[in-house]
């Protein structure tokens, strides 16, 4: 039956298809599975345990209305936002294109989102009706499109929102909100995580702050952020967002690309940043991971975590612990006791 579901969402336009998902995830029509021995899997960082270390990525869960669900079907950890601090409709519709040749989807959706009061309210809705204490739940926080100073919502967003989640992500790198990779620049990054950790001392919290990542920077921007990231020793990098390099598809689309066509930029930014920062920076690599394989190769270039989108889209519910038991079936064929042992083994 779910199946046959996921067949015809498939068919029908990409963000109907998305809504009518969230619908169905809210009412509990989606598969369930047993418990799958993945001790192998295990591990702790941020003093958070992960069972896998494979999580839902920003922008499936937007509003925080399905996140215990995702846990259900196989996600160790989910992402929800990007919120921002005011509702947003974001950008004119079609704005989900998929393209199933390439396993790729193209969105310029542009932070649509019901805003920080309802995103809270659904929180709040869930802390006594579902158990979800062993699992993660990151909030990824933006702007909104016509705040002039970034760090104004930043820090409304983080004051309303850090009793509420195991880590925040500062989104600073989404394609389709005007400037805002413009803070990915050496002196404006600097200042957004000094300013955002300050106010984490200022509230007496330990959340784990982390940075999105765009994959179009420069060896420049490469540089000067792990650098600062250094300097600053913050908790985690999330690599990467969605490129605009569209050329593979030969399309005018605006947007951001994610899926397969994705893979090798975020792969070598990974390494990148694994290498400029000695590996001391906890990274979360995203971007094309279809197969076991592709959650090694991004772990052998230094990500301790993975996270994935777009291949849940084009494969269904199904498809996250078929994902969870081929990766433990291939840690325990390489002779290894812990998924941990293959972090940066290739850089
Ligand atoms: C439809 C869609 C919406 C997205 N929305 C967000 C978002 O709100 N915030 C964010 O940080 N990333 C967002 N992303 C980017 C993903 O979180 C992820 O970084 C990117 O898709 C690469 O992973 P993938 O190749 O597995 O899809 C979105 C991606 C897609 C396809």
């Amino acid at each position: 039956m779910y199946k046959l579901g996921h067949y015809v969402l498939s068919k029908i336009d990409p963000e109907f298809a998305h809504n009518l998902s969230i619908k169905s995830l809210k009412m509990g029509i989606y598969p369930t599975f047993k418990n799958q021995n993945t001790e192998s899997l295990e591990q702790i960082i941020w003093g958070r345990g992960f069972k896998t270390p494979i999580g839902l990525s920003a922008g499936f869960d937007k509003n925080a209305e399905v996140f215990p669900a995702l846990f259900k079907i196989g996600f160790s950890f989910v992402e929800t936002g990007t919120v921002t601090p005011l509702p947003q409709k974001g950008n004119p519709k079609p704005r989900i294109h998929r393209f199933k040749k390439y396993d790729a989807i193209v969105n310029s959706l542009g932070f649509n989102n019901k805003g920080l009061d309802q995103f809270r309210k659904n929180i709040l809705n869930f802390s006594n009706r579902v158990d979800y204490k062993d699992k993660v739940m990151g909030i990824n926080i933006g702007n909104n499109k016509n705040t002039i100073d970034i760090l104004d919502d930043l820090k409304i967003l983080f004051e309303n929102l850090y009793r509420f989640g195991d880590y925040i992500t500062v989104n600073l790198s989404s394609p389709n909100t005007p400037g805002l990779r413009d803070n990915l620049k050496g002196n404006n990054f600097d200042r957004i995580v000094k300013e955002i950790y300050k106010l984490r001392e200022q509230n007496n919290s330990k959340i784990p702050i982390l940075f999105k990542i765009s994959p179009d920077i420069s060896p420049q921007d490469k540089k000067d952020i792990a650098l600062i990231a250094l300097a600053n020793d913050i908790d985690g990098l999330i690599l990467t967002n969605t490129t605009v390099d569209k050329s593979i598809l030969n399309s005018q689309l605006s947007g951001g690309l994610s899926g397969k066509p994705l893979a090798k930029k975020s792969n070598e930014l990974i390494r990148d940043f694994y290498t400029l920062t000695s590996g001391k920076i906890k990274i979360i690599g995203v971007g094309g991971i279809f197969t076991a394989e592709d959650v090694i190769q991004k772990m052998h270039y230094g990500a301790s975590l993975v996270q994935l989108y777009s291949s849940f889209i084009f494969n269904g519910p199904y498809f996250i612990n078929e994902l969870n038991r081929d990766l433990s079936q291939a840690i325990q064929e390489m002779g290894y006791k812990n998924i941990s042992e293959i972090i940066g083994l290739q850089v």
